[in-house]
């Protein structure tokens, strides 16, 4: 009996095959991966507006209310697909990367530096990110504490010695710029770092600028200072060669590379990478920094946790005679939630771009070649189905870890974020000198985000500094 039924089923089965496979192949035109649903907006200026006139949440959660966790639109002038699933984030980031390609506009491309290692994918990319990994290891910025911890106390000194209210983010902004430079250089001479810092600001008024080479344009004048920037840079290689220098910065990874064929970065791969280190670290953490003071301050009552938790570690270290240690930093359980809630808030880098480098198909939509491709990293963050009351600032969700791919402030995958645990540190450190010896008001509050490029409170949040 049952050998009868096998055969039937068998033959069934192959007769369905027969039968159905010319039928197959006639149909093949309909079973055509088709393109995600979604509204393409206007030519060229398609949805950008949309995008940069409404808080960042609004945007993106109608559209993927509407459409789902994939649909197509328009952003400055180029076709997109945009991805809100944590399983479409690990498929373009992570399993299939390969075929996803990082993409800028080309004026931003060279107002960074084309060899700088954001831009590229395969073997170059791994070789210089391999030195950039090291060189912002746990084991290598451990010793940067006692540096970070000068540079903290000099800049809460700085904000409080003025007395009146000051712009936390541009506050936060010189505070991170030192910081990249320390993590890059290891020590370096103050004139070198004056001149860096003048022409840098000037790089990066051009950056959102609209690109034309007029002369006097904001980007015009950028593209100036990239190239005196590229000078010092190239100055301070030399006499770093001379010295044979033995920190263990960036600087010197990038100086001491030898490949396979004992050839070594050119002048330009250095410096290129040098200022994309400085242009990653620096409104990336400013930002983050300047919504958690916003968010300590909306929370009095968390305030004082974390004031706990940090006074603790002050009074063991002597009120401040003794230097933090790693490990400390690495016990701060409190304010490392306080950390993780405020990056999954603020998801300052909302989404990410890469373009489709062949035809790609995911879940049956076609991707087609040349597209760009965006993983939304803010709707996954504010997802109600992975994170219970989503716009409600509450570090206790960590206390049990996120499910993968559902938290992703540092991005994942090959291109993610090499400076994430210099970036932690960081904002540890500021903290525990912060709330253990100073007090802040925020002036004239008002609610609201701008954007400088990344999201940040309205007006970089006016803040007065006191010592407690
Ligand atoms: C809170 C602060 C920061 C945030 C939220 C952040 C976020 C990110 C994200 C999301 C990416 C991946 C972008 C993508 O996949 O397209 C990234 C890449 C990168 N970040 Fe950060 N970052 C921060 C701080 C830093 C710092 C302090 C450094 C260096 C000192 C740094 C250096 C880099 C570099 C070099 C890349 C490019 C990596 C690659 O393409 O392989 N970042 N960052
Ligand atoms: C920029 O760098 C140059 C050195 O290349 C320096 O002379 C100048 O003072 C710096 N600052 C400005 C604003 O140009
Ligand atoms: C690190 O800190 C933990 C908790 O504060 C402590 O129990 C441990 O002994 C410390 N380890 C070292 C090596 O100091």
């Amino acid at each position: 009996m049952e050998i009868f039924a096998i055969l039937v089923c068998i033959f069934l089965f192959l007769s369905t095959l027969v039968i159905s496979f010319p039928f197959i192949k006639k149909n093949k035109p309909t079973s055509k991966p088709k393109l995600p649903p979604g509204s393409m907006g206007w030519p060229y200026i398609g949805q950008t507006l949309q995008l940069y006139s409404q808080h960042p949440n609004i945007f993106f959660a109608s559209k993927q209310k509407r459409y789902g966790e994939i649909f197509k639109t328009h952003i400055l002038g180029c076709p997109c697909v945009m991805l809100a699933s944590p399983e479409a984030a690990r498929f373009v980031l992570v399993t299939h990367s390969h075929l996803f390609k990082p993409t800028y506009p080309k004026s931003k491309e060279k107002l960074i530096g084309s060899s700088a290692l954001f831009f590229h994918q395969g073997d170059y990319h791994t070789r210089i990110r391999k030195l950039v990994q090291t060189s912002l290891s746990p084991e290598s910025i451990k010793k940067l504490i006692p540096d970070i911890e000068t540079q903290v106390i000099s800049s809460l000194e700085s904000w409080v010695s003025v007395r009146h209210v000051i712009n936390a983010f541009c506050e936060m902004k010189k505070f991170s710029f030192n910081i990249g430079i320390l993590s890059v250089f290891g020590n370096l001479e103050n004139n070198y770092r004056e001149q860096l810092k003048e022409n840098y600001s000037i790089v990066e008024k051009g950056y959102n600028s609209f690109p034309t080479r007029i002369p006097g344009t904001a980007y015009s004048k950028a593209l100036l200072a990239r190239k005196r920037i590229h000078e010092i840079i190239s100055e301070i290689i030399c006499k770093k060669r001379e010295q044979k220098l033995i920190e263990k910065v960036l600087l010197s990874h990038l100086l001491n590379y030898k490949d396979e064929k004992e050839e070594m970065l050119t002048d330009e791969e250095i410096a290129d990478n040098v200022i994309g280190v400085l242009f990653a670290a620096q409104d990336t953490t400013a930002s983050v920094l300047t919504w958690i003071l916003k968010y300590l301050h909306d929370d009095q009552k968390l305030l004082e946790a974390v004031k706990a938790e940090q006074m603790s570690i002050y009074e063991a270290n002597e009120r401040g005679k003794i230097p933090l240690s790693w490990n400390q930093t690495r016990n701060m359980p409190i304010t490392h939630r306080v950390i993780l809630e405020s990056l999954r808030m603020s998801s300052i880098i909302s989404f990410t771009f890469r373009e489709a480098v062949v035809d790609v198909v995911y879940k049956g939509y076609l991707i087609p070649k040349g597209w760009k491709v965006m993983p939304l990293f803010r709707n996954i963050h504010h997802n109600p189905e992975f994170y219970v009351n989503p716009q409600s600032f509450d570090p206790s969700r960590f206390e049990v870890s996120p499910k993968p791919y559902t938290f992703m402030p540092f991005g994942n995958g090959v291109h993610s974020c090499p400076g994430n645990e210099l970036a932690k540190l960081n904002m540890l450190i500021l903290i525990h000198h912060l709330v253990t010896k100073f007090r802040w008001e925020v002036e004239g509050y008002e609610s609201g985000v701008e954007y400088s490029p990344f999201p940040i409170p309205m007006h970089g949040l006016p803040t007065r500094f006191l010592r407690d």
